[in-house]
């Protein structure tokens, strides 16, 4: 999942392409690097870590020319250093690559019995010297590629150029997502529409398996079987608008910040505001006649999920079927033809959840996606999609994505009650009502946030941190701890607090803080014992809860923080937010890169 960027310009591409790169940053940020031709010749500068680091080796050493390619790393083999970083290069070819090569070992150590010398750790390398041993057997650059894409086995993007071709750069997608952007006698690749957004608004996304062949004036795309295909030039509304911080100090807390609104403009988009009803886009497949729903994500998409399994269950009376897309995709789940698989995707890029979609499309389902990106992979396999409203999430925590994910996952239930003829105009008004208070129930949460980190920093001492809930706020307690542990690095566990006393319950100790997610709902009482449980075992809760009380919320609460009384129905909406406001702080205070946590990408497009 790194990001590769190519130009075929007229003017010096290295601080294009720095620029480009920033914009892919997202997808990892372990290492950076660019390769131009300077005057025909080959240069490369890479840097370990952040691509400040490039940007500070290209000031002292610029790179001339005008064709180049550029790369940002999230390792998979070899460590995240100089040598290892990206483009690679032998003698006359450079390359960037975004996937993984699976069958490397064997492909290298016939290169190595061939007298090649590798120089670092990485799949990639076998590319590069694959394409340098077919160029020095005497093959045309073209045909070198092809030559060596038909060895690999794996899922790849390429950028590809060669010493002495000023005017030629190959790129090539299997797996992994590669677009070609159109300019005025200029040519670009792009792992995604965001990076070409400055250069261009043409784009043509390539499909599976295919290749081309890009010169500043043309672009010839072959499918995998070499045969040369047409793909259409799509005028994509990704724009170059690069979000900044506002005043904030870190971007999560800008999207924790933006989740009234962001939430409001989901609502707006899945409301009748006048009817106090749901409207659905025109969807090409009905709830009535469905027998079960299939959902598949990835992460905290994934515990959006689990959150709807109980919405579509009790409200709809749909069962559903969810899993993790990495653990799904190899499963061989049987599918009812004809029935529906939904897929959750922040990014709509992310490799694992691609892969579940494609099965369940081949089991001959229908397929809906719930992404935040229009223009990704994902969006464009569905048979339909339902938007998220979010705007660009930046921070690789994943927060107001995951809240309208709720958003949409909650309307869509509703939709799908209705279908069903599950629940009458009146409850659905009723349930449309709860929804559209969030907005503003999640702003009065936020003008308490100082409470949230004085509570923050009581659990940055902790062993451990276990968050608990029942029912619907149980994918919240799974969610919170992931939260905590990715940006914090503290170690946390969410847990069904019922689960509590069959082997977790062993870890309870004084230095364990024990978050406790407890709306008054039906569960409440239920919630309070589990939470009594600990406490007798000496841990320091924090509870969150709709009503303090000095009396009714147990005995030995640590600290209690108050959530805007809703309707049961909505809160996991509501309860999302005080979990990213402690992970958040908590990781304020242990002074962790919050945007950019240490071995995470924002974008997992490797499996
Ligand atoms: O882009 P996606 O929603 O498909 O990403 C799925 C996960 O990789 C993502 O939610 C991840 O777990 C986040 N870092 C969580 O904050």
């Amino acid at each position: 999942m790194c990001g590769i960027v190519g130009i075929l310009g007229s003017q010096p591409v290295a601080p294009l392409m720095l620029d480009a790169l920033r914009r892919l940053e997202y997808r990892g940020y372990d290492s950076a690097g660019i390769a131009t031709l300077e005057d025909g010749e080959l240069m490369r500068q890479r840097a370990p870590g952040k691509l400040n680091n490039l940007q500070g080796v290209l000031a002292s050493r610029p790179l001339a020319g005008t064709t180049g390619i550029g790369h940002t790393r999230w390792a998979t083999h070899g460590a995240p250093t100089e040598n290892n970083a990206h483009p690679h290069a032998a003698k006359g070819v450079a390359v960037v690559h975004n996937g993984i090569i699976e069958n490397f070992r064997e492909l290298r150590e016939e290169l190595e019995q061939a007298g090649c010398d590798f120089e670092t750790e990485t799949d990639t390398e076998v590319i590069v010297q694959m394409i340098s041993c077919e160029l020095a057997d005497g093959k045309s650059p073209v045909d070198a590629v092809k030559a060596t894409l038909k060895r690999l086995d794996g899922a790849f993007a390429l950028g590809i150029i060669f010493s002495g071709e000023q005017d030629l750069m190959i790129g090539a997608r299997r797996g992994s997502p590669l677009a070609v952007g159109h300019g005025e006698a200029e040519m670009f690749l792009g792992s995604d529409a965001v990076a070409l957004a400055p250069f261009t608004n043409k784009v043509t996304f390539l499909d599976e398996g295919d290749w081309v062949v890009l010169t500043r004036k043309s672009v010839h795309i072959f499918d995998e079987n070499g045969a040369p295909v047409k793909r259409p030039v799509r005028f994509t509304k990704a724009t170059a608008y690069m979000a900044d911080k506002g005043n904030h100090r870190h971007f999560m807390a800008k999207e924790i910040a933006e989740q009234p609104e962001v939430i409001g403009h989901t609502l707006g988009e899945y409301i009748d505001m006048g009817e106090k009803r749901v409207k659905l886009p025109d969807l090409p497949f009905n709830f009535a006649g469905l027998s079960r729903l299939t959902i598949t994500a990835c992460g905290t998409a994934y515990y959006a999920g689990l959150a709807a399994k109980y919405w579509f269950e009790q409200v709809a009376r749909l069962p559903v079927d969810i899993d993790i897309a990495s653990e799904f995709r190899y499963r061989e789940a049987p599918l009812a033809e004809g029935g529906l698989s939904v897929v959750i995707s922040q990014s709509g890029e992310t490799a694992d959840t691609l892969a579940a979609l494609r099965y369940c499309a081949e089991q001959g389902q229908h397929t809906l996606g719930i992404v935040n990106v229009q223009d990704s992979s994902i969006a464009r396999d569905c048979d339909a999609i339902m938007p998220t409203y979010a705007g660009p999430e930046i921070g690789v925590a994943s927060t107001k994505a995951f809240t309208c994910q709720l958003t949409v996952l909650a309307c869509l239930a509703l939709a799908a009650a209705r279908d069903r003829n599950t629940i009458t105009a009146e409850r659905e008004r009723e349930l449309v009502s709860a929804l559209l208070k969030v907005p503003r129930q999640i702003a009065d949460m936020l003008r308490h946030e100082d409470d949230l980190k004085r509570i923050a920093k009581k659990l940055t001492d902790a062993t451990d941190v276990l968050f608990l809930g029942r029912g619907i706020n149980y994918p919240i307690a799974l969610e919170g701890a992931l939260k905590l542990k990715e940006i914090s690095y503290i170690h946390a566990e969410g847990y069904a607090a019922g689960e509590l006393k069959h082997g977790p319950i062993a870890l309870i100790d004084k230095d364990v803080r024990v978050i406790v997610i407890a709306p008054h709902d039906a569960l409440y009482e239920k919630t309070v014992s589990n939470m009594e449980e600990v406490a007798a075992r000496g841990a320091k809760i924090v509870l969150l809860t709709d009503e303090i009380n000095g009396n009714g919320n147990g005995s030995g609460t640590f600290e209690q923080f108050r959530v805007p009384k809703a309707n049961a129905f909505v809160n996991p909406i509501l309860y999302a937010v005080p979990v990213q406001l402690l992970a958040y702080h908590a990781a304020v205070f242990m002074g962790t890169d919050i945007d950019q946590p240490r071995n995470l990408a924002k974008s997992v497009t490797v499996e």
